[in-house]
Order: C-alpha cells, then structure tokens, then sequence
C-alpha cells in the first residue's frame, strides 16, 4: 500500500530497510533535485528495493513515448521495471499501443488531475493511476471527490486498474486519501518517517525508556 516517490539513495536505502516499502516512484524532476541521470540512477535504485521501480517516459509524440518505453525496458531488462506515462491524449493513446504490443509491462498513468483522465487511462490499459492530491488542492480542485470518482467507476465496471495517489505535503493527506478510496500512496521520505515519528509519540517512547532506566538502577529492592 505503499511506495517511495524519490530517487535520493540514502532515503531509499533507510525506507527498504523498514521492509514495508513496494518500491519507488520517479519522475524527471525528482531525478533532476538528485542531478542524476536516468539510466545511472535506476540502475542504483534497483540494487536497493526489492520492488517495483517506477520510470517516466520523455517525449512529445505518441511515437516518442512508445520508443522511450521500448528503450526503458530494454535497457534496464528487469521484471521490476514499470513505465509512468503521462495521462494526456498522446499519452493515453501510446499506452494502448505498448500494452497491445506488450500486454506483460506494467504502466502508472501520471500527470492527473482528473476522473476523466482516470478513466482514459484505465481504458488504456493502465495498471495504475497517479492522481496529484496536492497539486489537485493548489488548484482548487476536489482531490478526495476525484479518489472517491474514480473508485466508485473502477469498481462499478471491474476495472483492474489500480489508485496510486502521489503528490503529497502532508500526512493528513495521505491518510484522507486513503480513506477516500485510493489503493496505494506513493509519498516522499519525509513524510514517511514523519507517518511514525510524532512528536507526542517521540516524547512517550522518551518517557518509557527513562523509567525503565530508572527502573534498573532501583534494583529488585522492592520485591
Ligand atoms: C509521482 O509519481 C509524482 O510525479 C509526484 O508525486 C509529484 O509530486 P509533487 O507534486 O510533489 O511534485
């Protein structure tokens, strides 16, 4: 239910580490914050998880899309290699063409702010979506109603296609998606550490550790 949406090694590293990660999201402005190349990078990323790795397609056209696709999966020639494409009428349209031609690769439709484009690209062919929950709200756009939407029209006409909201700035977010319907998050490290580490939880774990020390040093004398 959940993956990591950066291509920083270190936060990769420690959040495989925790075990409960299905893998990471990239896209080339989170490849850009690292100043790392593609090819260079996915490599590393897929030494550290286990998972799934998720990698953008460049390109304009339909036909540039598709080629991309085809020069990810070939160069990376891993099972754990799935494509993020984006979710416009170009985007749509190659989806279709790589799945007619390649029903085995796993595609995330990305760049959505829509149900619409959520239903596009579940007609696609899509294995997964990836509605922009904050970018949604910057843009006074009903980010929980488009969750809510598109689950009701997946599950109403079987759809397999799956929710994997990403685009988060806070953990309210990802739990109010959740809830609103989404399968799966895909969040950055940040906040996956900050889902465990509140601050009234850090201070009650603070307080049990001192009192077992306090504990200790007492000895059995009052046994
Ligand atoms: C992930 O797949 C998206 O590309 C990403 O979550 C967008 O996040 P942002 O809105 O923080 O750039």
């Amino acid at each position: 239910m959940l993956y990591l949406d950066t291509a920083n090694l270190e936060q990769i590293k420690k959040a495989s580490q925790v075990g409960i990660i299905q893998g990471v999201t990239t896209n080339p402005t989170i490849l850009l914050k690292e100043n790392v190349q593609r090819e260079t990078i996915v490599k590393e990323i897929l030494k550290l998880t286990d998972g799934t790795v998720f990698v953008q397609t460049e390109g304009e056209t339909v036909q540039e899309l598709v080629a991309d696709a085809e020069e990810i999966l070939s160069t990376f020639k891993d099972p754990r290699i799935a494509l993020k494409i984006p979710a416009h009428l170009e985007g749509i349209e190659a989806m279709k063409q790589i799945k007619t031609q390649k029903a085995e690769a796993v595609i995330l439709a990305t760049a959505i702010y829509s149900t619409e484009q959520n239903v596009l690209a579940a007609l696609a062919g899509a294995d997964f979506v990836a509605p922009y929950i904050n970018r949604m709200q910057n843009n006074r756009i009903d980010a929980y109603k488009v969750i809510k939407e598109t689950r009701k029209i997946y599950d109403d006409q079987q759809l397999k296609t799956k929710i994997l909201a990403a685009s988060f700035k806070n953990t309210g977010q990802i739990i109010e998606t959740l809830c609103a319907g989404s399968h799966t998050v895909t969040i950055p490290f940040d906040l996956f550490q900050n889902m465990a580490d509140k601050d009234l939880a850090i201070g009650a774990i603070k307080q049990f550790n001192g009192d077992a020390s306090t504990l200790k040093a007492n000895g059995n004398s009052h046994v």
